[in-house]
Parts: C-alpha cells; sequence; structure tokens
C-alpha cells in the first residue's frame, strides 16, 4: 500500500506545488544499429548488446541542430500542457552540444517555438542537465518569481562523437525531450530534489577541445579534440556509486521507502548500470523504466525521452511517485521524486 510521504519537504516549507503538467520528446527519423556500426569500427552486436544493452540509436542529420530538436520535443509539451508559448516565463535547456557556444540554445529554440516573453538560458552539466534545469526552475515556481517554466534536455551528441573510436562510438545517440512545469490547480507534484558534483573527476569524461582552454586550430583539427573523451570503467563506478546514493537521498528526503515508488527514470546510458541500480536499491526490473536499447545515450534528453514516453505510454498514473535519476561529466548527478 501506497503511504503518505511522513516530512515531505515541500509541505514542511508550505510551498507552492510544482507540477509536471505536459511532457514531450522527439527523436530523428534516422537509426543506426549496432550491425551497421560494426561495419564502421571493430566492434559487433555481442559485444554492444552484452556490454551496454544497446541495440541501435538515432541520429540527426547534418543540418539538424539541437535547438531544432528541442524545439519539436517543446512544442509536443506545450501542447499536451494545454498552454500557449507566449504564458512560458523560463525556458532552461540542458544541454552539452548547444547550437553555438553562445547564444544559448535556449533562445535559438525561443524564436522556434515563439516563447517571447520567456527568460532563456542553458544548463551545462552533461547528461545531468536535465534534473540540474528541473530543480533550477522547480525553485523559481516555488519562490513565485514565475508561474510557468519550459525544461528541455536535447544533445546531438553524434556531432561530438569520433567515429573512429570503438570504445565511445558505439555508445551515443541524438535527441530531445521537454516538461512543462507550472503550479496550477494540482496536489501533485516535485517533492524532493538533489543535486550534486564533483569537479575532482573533470578528466573522466570530457570534451577537451573548442572551448577557450583549446580552441580547435589547423594545428591541432587532427587530433579529435572536439568529441568525447571517456574513461568508461571509471566512469561506470562513479555512475553507479553516485546514482545510487542520489536515489537513496531523495527517497528519505520525500519521507518515502522504496516500496512507495512506483517507478524508477534512470539515466540511459548503458543497461548493466541500469540494472545494477535497480538491484542494490531494491526496486524490482519491471518497475525501472528502460529505453536506453532503442535510442544509446543521448545525455540530457535521455531521461527526458523517457519521462515522456512512460507518461504517454501510461506507465507511470496520477497519483504515482515517479523517481528520475542522473549522472553525467562533470561530475554531475541528481534525482528528484514526483508525484504524478
Ligand atoms: O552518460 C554518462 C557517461 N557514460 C557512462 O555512464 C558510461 C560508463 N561506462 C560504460 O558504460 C562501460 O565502461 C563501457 C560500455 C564504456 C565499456 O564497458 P567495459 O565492460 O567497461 O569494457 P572495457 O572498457 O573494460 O573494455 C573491455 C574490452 C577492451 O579490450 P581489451 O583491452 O580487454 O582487449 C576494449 O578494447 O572491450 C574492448 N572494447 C570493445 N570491443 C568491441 C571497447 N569497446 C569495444 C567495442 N567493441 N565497441
Amino acid at each position: 500500500m501506497k503511504q503518505q510521504p511522513r516530512s515531505s519537504p515541500r509541505s514542511a516549507r508550505n510551498q507552492r506545488t510544482v507540477s509536471i503538467i505536459g511532457t514531450g520528446s522527439y527523436t530523428p527519423e534516422k537509426i543506426l544499429t549496432n550491425e551497421d556500426l560494426s561495419r564502421m569500427v571493430d566492434t559487433s552486436d555481442e559485444w554492444i548488446t552484452t556490454r551496454t544493452g544497446i541495440k541501435e540509436r538515432r541520429v540527426a542529420a547534418k543540418d539538424e541542430t539541437t535547438s531544432d530538436m528541442a524545439a519539436k520535443a517543446a512544442l509536443k509539451a506545450i501542447e499536451q500542457a494545454k498552454i500557449s508559448p507566449e504564458e512560458i516565463d523560463l525556458l532552461l535547456v540542458a544541454t552539452a552540444t548547444p547550437d553555438m557556444i553562445f547564444p544559448a540554445t535556449a533562445c535559438f529554440v525561443q524564436k522556434k517555438i515563439g516563447a517571447k516573453n520567456a527568460a532563456c538560458l542553458d544548463v551545462s552539466a552533461a547528461c545531468a542537465g536535465f534534473l540540474f534545469a528541473i530543480e533550477i526552475a522547480q525553485q523559481f515556481i516555488t519562490s513565485g518569481t514565475y508561474d510557468t517554466a519550459l525544461v528541455i534536455g536535447a544533445d546531438k551528441l553524434t556531432s561530438i562523437t569520433n567515429w573512429t573510436d570503438r570504445n565511445t562510438c558505439v555508445l551515443f545517440g541524438d535527441g530531445a525531450g521537454a516538461a512543462v512545469l507550472g503550479h496550477r490547480g494540482s496536489a501533485h507534484g516535485v517533492i524532493s530534489t538533489n543535486m550534486g558534483s564533483d569537479g575532482e573527476y573533470t578528466d573522466i569524461l570530457f570534451m577537451p577541445g573548442g572551448g577557450s582552454k583549446t580552441p580547435i586550430t589547423a594545428q591541432n583539427a587532427h587530433l579529435n579534440l572536439q568529441t568525447i573523451h571517456m574513461s568508461g570503467k571509471e566512469v561506470y563506478k562513479q555512475a553507479v556509486t553516485a546514482m545510487l546514493a542520489a536515489a537513496r537521498r531523495a527517497i528519505d528526503e520525500a519521507g518515502l521507502t522504496v516500496d512507495d515508488i512506483a517507478c524508477v527514470i534512470p539515466h540511459q546510458a548503458n543497461l548493466r548500470i541500469i540494472e545494477a541500480i535497480g538491484e542494490r536499491l531494491g526496486i524490482p526490473r519491471e518497475k525501472v523504466f528502460v529505453n536506453v536499447d532503442r535510442y544509446g545515450n543521448t545525455s540530457a534528453a535521455a531521461v527526458a525521452i523517457a519521462l515522456d514516453e512512460a507518461n504517454r505510454s501510461g506507465r507511470i498514473k496520477s497519483g504515482d511517485y515517479v523517481l528520475m535519476v542522473v549522472f553525467g561529466g562533470g561530475l554531475t548527478w541528481a534525482s528528484t521524486i514526483v508525484e504524478w
């Protein structure tokens, strides 16, 4: 039986309830299968499936930008929320692959969807960015500064993938997911949030080139500095530890037990990581949402797409406690519990 939260931080502080009132997602048409990759680098469907659980991923068209994908996901979320784009006060795009270093990808999305009254900015927290952005938006709405926020996780990781490196190129894909946050009428909403970072590990998952430290020049263009560099094993270890701790903290702070959670939506990077977290938390497999097999790791978009799929497929229902937990470069991690 579902228990009431023992001491929800939300109710304890008598704050406005912040609900997710619409979700949307978009993934590009083009599918790249493991078989396709085995013709590009020395790999196999068997290796990729057993080590990661990924079967295929989506690849954006050459001229399809992160903001294009973000805008498509956003319009679906806006439609479901039954609001007009002009009602959006705050527009956040979590991404590691912005259209340009500046202006913010959020500004390009603003123009594409007509959210002309929104303050727009990007959130840089790599794969953890969507929940960082949800939590930032939640604070603004809780405080009464804003009423409605559009939060998007969008990444075109294939634009920064080294297609000759089998250690990384089999892992990533493109896509976008969005959520509209508001406080209208519903008693349900975000009841627990956590964010954390550890700058000691900036060198295990990063893109070294293209920033002010190492601009890309004619002299270094051949070094693949503008692609993802990752120490897979180290990231794996850190991901399991950080996501487990973040999930437990969110459950604790919400005043819930593991049994109260109806659905866990973890970052979709590797099925083995997802299963390890489910097992160690003691959550049955059927309560853990998985789509990494179809999309690979889409970074900031991963949990956003999964949330939309869980919502639209009826996998999560009104009153369910939904735990989202993410991990990414930085290192960064976050967890959020929503009473749906
Ligand atoms: O979004 C958050 C960031 N990302 C992650 O969370 C990813 C975390 N890490 C992982 O998911 C896993 O570490 C990987 C899937 C990246 C790698 O799996 P692993 O079990 O840790 O493999 P490994 O890196 O230890 O490599 C094992 C072997 C190596 O060969 P040797 O040295 O044992 O002969 C690799 O060279 O597998 C080889 N290998 C491959 N073989 C076939 C690496 N990539 C491939 C490949 N195909 N694509």
